[in-house]
């Protein structure tokens, strides 16, 4: 569903199933987007005449941001449709509002909705001309945060085979472990670990091909990436925890802990961070930090995925 009879990318809904060389790609052509802050930012119109409608059904600072700024240096026209004050209030079906929005002339749909599965509906119904990004649905899938991921381990440590990576947290509930799984496996990562308490372990979770860990001062020995999720509360339907600070005495990731992986170790976090819950600020802020480098990425994914679904060739100006 996600390609075209010619293997191009149509919709981004996720990681799973694509193959390496299309991953690669988009990489390498977020590579050619990257632009430092403080600098000139590289635009590329790639998408002039293009509209991009922008559907975030939750809440969202960074991921629905940098896709407005991505669809702006793509010279792409850019809406946010503002849900909470959408006719989708007064009872309007979200495939009526699909239609309506077709009808204004759209060509790119950015879903973020809490349904997993919410992107793959509008993209299995909506006119055969327009492209899906998922942004983000229920904790399915995020494949633009896990290549904004991939992208930022890629600049520090290279090629992915020798590296081990630590994911930490809600895994249960975790959209974007899903996707970066999905993502290091398909680019042959030499070791995935998974540390969280049981209760935020999604049963199963080795048959995707990752290391279990219950002791994140085991976990993290050796690694060479530490990523730290949030406690998703908005996605827990029962008390999972004893509490928050005793969540933060058992997994939370301080100076001390941070000192067990590899000494050249980088640490990141897809964000919101929640201080002094999942990560201490003395890490988030501290030199082994790469948490700003992924919002940076985020902009030059977002403008790869956006010209590839488009079907553009890359022809960056600027510095
Ligand atoms: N990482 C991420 O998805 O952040 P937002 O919820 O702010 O978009």
């Amino acid at each position: 569903m996600q390609l075209n009879a010619d293997g191009k990318l149509k919709h981004f809904l996720t990681i799973e199933g694509l193959p390496p060389l299309l991953l690669e790609e988009i990489l390498n052509r977020a590579d050619q987007f990257v632009s430092l802050p403080g600098k000139a930012q590289v635009q590329a119109p790639l998408l002039r005449g293009k509209t991009v409608m922008n559907l975030f059904f939750e809440n969202s600072t960074r991921t629905r941001t940098t896709f407005e700024l991505a669809a702006k240096r793509l010279s792409a026209d850019l809406l946010n449709l503002d849900i909470r004050n959408s006719s989708a209030t007064k009872g309007e079906s979200l495939l009526d509002t699909i239609r309506n929005l077709e009808a204004m002339g759209c060509d790119m749909f950015v879903v973020r909705h809490s349904s997993s599965g919410a992107a793959h509906f509008i993209a299995r119904y909506c006119a055969p001309h327009i492209s899906v990004i998922n942004a983000g649905d229920g904790k399915h899938a995020h494949p633009t945060q896990a290549m904004l991921d991939m992208l930022t381990i890629r600049q520090h440590k290279g090629d992915f085979p020798p590296l081990k990576v630590a994911i930490v947290g809600d895994i249960k509930h975790s959209r974007v472990a899903r996707s970066l799984i999905h993502a290091l496996t398909t680019l042959c990562c030499g070791e995935i670990r998974v540390i969280s308490p049981k209760t935020l372990m999604p049963e199963s979770i080795e048959q995707m091909g990752v290391n279990v860990y219950t002791d994140i001062e085991k976990g993290v020995v050796d690694v060479d990436v530490v990523i730290m999720l949030r406690l998703q509360h908005e996605r827990m339907n029962s008390a999972l925890l004893p509490s928050v600070r005793e969540y933060y005495a058992r997994y939370g990731l301080t100076e001390e802990r941070l000192e067990l992986a590899k000494p050249d170790a980088i640490v990141m976090h897809p964000g919101p961070v929640n201080r002094g819950v999942e990560i201490d600020s003395r890490v988030a802020d501290g030199p082994q930090s790469v948490i700003m480098q992924q919002v940076t990425n985020g902009v030059a994914v977002r403008m790869a995925v956006m010209s590839m679904v488009l079907g553009s060739q890359a022809m960056v100006d600027g510095s």
